[in-house]
């Protein structure tokens, strides 16, 4: 059997905790075997180097490896990505697919970000794992496979039984072998190590001297808390290596490329990476929002005026809309008032001066669809600048984006197709 040491070399593995060594070694010792594994540990940590791991030493080597990211993949086609789909299955289903639980036939699959899975692709799932055997999407033919699954999630899988959001009966078939890779905060003896790599290879890429810590700041570097983990280091590495001109960087300089918030390691309680989202930006979105809903409110109400003519008809027909604008205790006269203000954009019954008023009105109401264009286009900017810089924060990480923009990784991968990010 090929030494530990020898395996971290061929898979580009750094670091030599004790956790692990333990890890890459029950990677290895399973991998012979058709065991299913399921690689747990925070975003970061290196999960996704133990699959290629057990695939590469096991008798499947030949054969192909698939990793899934299963939190990317809509839900809406995720059944027919893994399964496979007859033609005609659904719109859009112009010829039978193959799915990669038959393309990976007598290889491995690496099911990451598994607790994303939607619960009715667990039960398809759940069938693959008991008897190797699937149902393409819209077909009736039971098919059979031979495949080796290794899955992994970042999150609490317990967490996600109890909220009914994970199959139990799945989470014990995946994890007959659970292999851990805790925080990098509990590898202390790796981070300096890991840095020194990081810090050699964006040299070498940068074609600039090797950037070198002092003391203190390899103290600094060993107290903070790396909620991001190795990604977060070897990104701090990056910044620092190219944005220094002095290589060699004490603690004062280092602090400033560390986040502060919850990654303080005064803080060690919270895990929830902190963003400057929360402060006035995020506030200021959310207002321009409410403000743009308003808008449509008026908007809507302005039209009923507009067509009806009649402001008690109006009034009565859209209680709720009047309350919802002008508050709960709007007094009639105010809304009166409101009214009055607005009557120069209602159009007169009349039918003599229509045309010359309703051109008028035209002409306002136009003014007003331009204003709301320019917000579109304003609060349009601002959502994909926000997703931009998060996205980049995250190194693309789009699990972490969506957790930092208060979205759904769902709602974050649509808006990325929308934007074409
Ligand atoms: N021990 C290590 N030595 C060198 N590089 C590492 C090590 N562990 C992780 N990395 C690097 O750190 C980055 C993050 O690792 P990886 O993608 O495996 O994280 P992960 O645990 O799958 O995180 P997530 O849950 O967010 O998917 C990768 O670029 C990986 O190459
Ligand atoms: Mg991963």
């Amino acid at each position: 059997m090929e030494s530990i040491q020898s395996i971290k070399q061929r898979f580009g593995i750094i670091g030599n905790s004790h956790a692990l060594n333990r890890a890459i070694e029950k990677a290895m010792q399973v991998s012979p075997t058709d065991i299913s594994v399921l690689v747990t540990g925070e975003s970061g940590v290196g999960k996704e180097s133990i699959p290629k791991i057990i695939h590469q030493l096991s008798h499947r080597k030949h054969g192909k490896y698939i990793a899934v990211n299963c939190g990317a993949i809509p839900e809406g086609t995720i059944d027919s990505e893994l399964f496979g789909h007859e033609k005609g299955a659904f719109t859009g289903a112009t010829a039978t697919r193959s799915g990669y639980f038959e393309v990976a036939d007598g290889g491995t699959i690496f099911l990451d970000e598994v607790g994303e899975l939607p619960l009715t692709t667990q039960v398809r799932l759940l069938r693959v794992l008991e008897n190797g055997e699937f149902i393409k999407v819209g077909s009736s033919k039971v098919q059979k496979t031979n495949v080796r699954i290794v899955a992994a999630t970042n999150v609490n899988m317990f967490e996600a039984i109890k909220k009914e959001k994970f199959r139990e009966d799945l989470y014990y078939r995946l994890s007959t072998v659970d292999i851990n890779l805790p925080p990098l905060r509990e590898r202390q003896e790796d981070i300096h190590i890991l840095f020194r790599k990081f810090a050699s290879d964006f040299a070498l890429k940068y074609k600039m001297p090797t950037i070198k810590l002092t003391d203190d700041a390899i103290q600094l570097l060993l107290k903070y808390r790396w909620s991001g983990n190795i990604r977060q280091l070897r990104n701090v590495a990056e910044q620092v290596s190219v944005l220094e001109q002095n290589r060699t960087i004490n603690a004062t300089t280092l602090h400033g490329y560390l986040p502060s918030g919850s990654n303080l390691p005064a803080v060690i309680n919270s895990t929830k990476s902190e963003s400057d989202f929360s402060s006035e930006r995020e506030i200021l979105y959310k207002v321009l929002f409410d403000m743009k809903a308003d808008l449509n409110d008026l908007k809507k109400l302005t039209m009923e005026l507009m067509k009806s003519g009649n402001a008690n008809d109006v009034k009565k027909n859209n209680e709720t809309l009047i309350q919802k604008i002008y508050g709960e205790n709007e007094s009639d006269t105010e809304f009166e008032e409101h009214i009055e203000d607005m009557e120069v954009l209602s159009i007169p019954q009349n039918a003599n001066n229509t045309s010359a008023i309703t051109d008028n009105a035209a002409d306002k109401y136009h003014f007003a669809e331009e204003i709301e264009e320019e917000e579109t286009l304003s609060l349009h900017d601002k959502e994909l600048e926000l997703i931009k810089k998060s996205l980049e924060r995250h190194n693309g990480k789009r699990k972490l984006a969506a957790e930092e923009l208060g979205i759904s990784e769902r709602t974050l991968y649509r808006k990325i197709k929308q934007f074409d990010l």
